[in-house]
């Protein structure tokens, strides 16, 4: 498949098939995440996998916006620790955000279904997540991201609107200019 249309093909699946994803399929998924760009190349990141039931149940449990039945999870977390300087430690949320959309495009490409659960930045969702995982102090979970086998379809798009495209500069816009433009997107 054109890289394009894997992108487009790559949809939030949220009801996956009763099927275990192979740990050799994981570990492709996390080369795809450590093959990410990083500022200053800091790699300010740790992934905790997860794919036995119990531990699957659980992490179902704890998040409330995550209850799909996936078999299996990859807990992208941000480890500034590990970055070389202070500077490299302030982009680890664009780091590990990069990392995880490696994962979502090549879960896509593999025949996989994704859906990425928003952990950081909420206080209230980060607490259970660090206790249930045993997290140390200085890693801070990002997102999971569930994968298994889609047991549903949904149609390849992009959401592309011309609306939010500036060339050169930002330039003010009447609203009608929204319709005009969107149009021209088609
Ligand atoms: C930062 C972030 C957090 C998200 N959190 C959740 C979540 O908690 N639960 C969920 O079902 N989907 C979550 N999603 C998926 C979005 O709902 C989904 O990407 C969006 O509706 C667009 O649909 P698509 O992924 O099929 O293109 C999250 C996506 C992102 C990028």
């Amino acid at each position: 498949m054109d890289i394009l249309d894997v992108i487009k093909t790559r949809r939030s699946i949220r009801h996956y098939e009763d099927k275990p994803v192979a740990r050799e399929d994981l570990l492709r998924l996390l080369e795809a995440a450590m093959a990410a760009p990083t500022a200053c190349n800091s790699q300010p990141w740790d992934f905790v996998v997860i794919d036995e039931p119990e531990s699957m149940a659980a992490l179902r449990r704890t998040l409330r916006f995550g209850p799909y039945n996936a078999p299996a999870a990859i807990v992208v977390c941000g480890n500034p620790e590990r970055a070389h300087n202070a500077e490299g430690r302030k982009y680890w949320v664009q780091d590990c955000s990069a990392a995880t959309e490696n994962i979502l495009i090549a879960a896509t490409g593999m025949g996989l279904g994704t859906v990425w659960i928003g952990i950081y930045p909420l206080p209230s969702v980060i607490q259970p997540v660090v206790k249930l995982l045993g997290l140390p102090e200085d890693v801070t979970p990002l997102c999971a991201v569930y994968v298994g086998y889609p047991a549903e379809q949904k149609r390849p798009r992009t959401q592309f609107d011309a609306y939010h495209v500036y060339w050169q500069r930002w330039e003010p816009r009447k609203k009608r200019a929204r319709l005009k433009n969107a149009k021209n997107a088609d």
